[in-house]
């Protein structure tokens, strides 16, 4: 559904662009793991999860005019890419385990969003991230039952940096 051509609150806008940016960072993410060129499994995975955060991405840039994004959208790219791209270069789990983190991140920065009165003056939008919500809890419970255990003392360290990375992502988009 097409919610275009809406007068935006400062706000709503200042949130919208840290969507942008981070279904920008994660159809990155799944570049970034394609890139090591996967095994069969993973690869379907990662196309699978592609394609929807391409439909979320593009559904986000017709909500957002284009100079309303993030200027760091290079640097979004780049850390999308390298927070595929590095774990994969160790194994298919690691990279489950970078995923369910990811998600667990986006799950509750949509929540955040949904909660907000303020977004309440916006039903469509509203709706539209709920939906989006719940694919990014799909695939953060797939990833975590391909996983097979929780992560061990190093991943764990990383999968922290992935979240603290991805809050200062969104406060960053944010303002720029
Ligand atoms: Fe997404
Ligand atoms: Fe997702």
């Amino acid at each position: 559904m097409a919610v275009a051509a809406i007068e935006l609150s400062t706000w709503l806008e200042s949130e919208l662009r840290s969507d942008q940016a981070g279904e920008t960072g994660a159809v990155w993410i799944y570049r970034g793991v394609l890139a090591t060129k996967p095994q069969r499994a993973l690869r379907q995975f990662c196309l699978q999860h592609l394609a929807t955060e391409q439909q979320h991405l593009a559904e986000m840039n017709a909500l957002l005019a284009p100079q309303a994004r993030s200027v760091l959208l290079p640097i979004w790219r780049v850390a999308g890419f390298l927070t595929g791209f590095l774990p994969a270069c160790l194994g298919e789990r690691a990279v489950y385990l970078t995923v369910a983190a990811v998600e667990t991140f986006v799950q509750s920065h949509y929540q955040q969003q949904i909660m907000h009165a303020e977004l309440n003056r916006y039903p469509k939008i509203k709706e539209k991230l709920a939906a989006f919500m719940q694919d990014e809890i799909e695939h953060k419970d797939e990833a975590i039952s391909l996983a097979g255990g929780p992560p061990g003392a190093w991943a764990k360290r990383w999968c922290a940096l992935v979240g603290v990375g991805s809050e200062v992502a969104v406060k960053l988009a944010r303002r720029m």
